[in-house]
């Protein structure tokens, strides 16, 4: 059994019975994928916020073969990289499928020798997710270009994990 699928067993019964696959999103996933962003007010694309959908480094994660999630990410320069989007359906929410969603963008970035991580992001909730789980830290603001995400929160929270780090300290515990 996958440690993450053992872990969310052994948390609550019901989830090992989920069947959550994460995959490479595909362009024929575009439909889905906007009807996900909408839910989290993401959809603003193309935009000053997000210019547009690449597909080269996006997730999308399936349970029971419906689309429930996506996520993904960009490469900057050298070993920097920054998350795109992430948006699971309301609906399984707290199921551990963006949990998955991220380790698996997490440890594609890692395969391709990015150390540095930056996450830009606006909810209270999900700032203290991505610490919680992923060992982030809040390193600055910026201001939003326009709405996107929570539209009463005008700007992004800019969080940063070395993703060196994240691995050693998931392996140690
Ligand atoms: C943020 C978001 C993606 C999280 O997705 P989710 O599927 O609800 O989150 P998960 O179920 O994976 O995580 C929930 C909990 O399960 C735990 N968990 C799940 N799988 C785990 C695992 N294998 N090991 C350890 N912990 C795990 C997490 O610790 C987390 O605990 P917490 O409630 O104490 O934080 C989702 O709430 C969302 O779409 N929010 C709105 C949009 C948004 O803010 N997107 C981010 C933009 S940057």
């Amino acid at each position: 059994m996958d440690p993450n699928d053992f872990w969310l067993a052994a948390k609550n019964p019901v989830h090992a019975l989920m069947n959550i696959a994460i995959e490479r999103a595909q362009r024929e996933d575009r439909s889905r994928i906007f009807d996900l962003l909408k839910m989290a007010n993401m959809h603003h694309i193309p935009s000053q916020e997000m210019p547009a959908l690449t597909y080269e480094n996006y997730f999308v994660a399936r349970l029971d073969g419906k689309i429930v999630g996506f996520c993904g990410y960009k490469i900057l320069v050298g070993s920097e990289a920054k998350t795109e989007l992430m948006v699971v359906d309301p609906v399984v929410r707290g199921r551990g499928v963006g949990y998955k969603l991220q380790v698996r963008r997490m440890e594609d970035m890692l395969v391709k020798g990015i150390k540095t991580l930056t996450t830009n992001t606006d909810l209270p909730a999900t700032i203290e997710w991505y610490k919680k789980n992923f060992g982030y830290k809040e390193v600055g603001t910026l201001k939003k270009y326009h709405e996107f995400g929570d539209p009463n929160i005008d700007h992004w929270t800019t969080l940063r994990v070395d993703l060196t780090e994240w691995d050693k300290t998931r392996q140690r515990g």
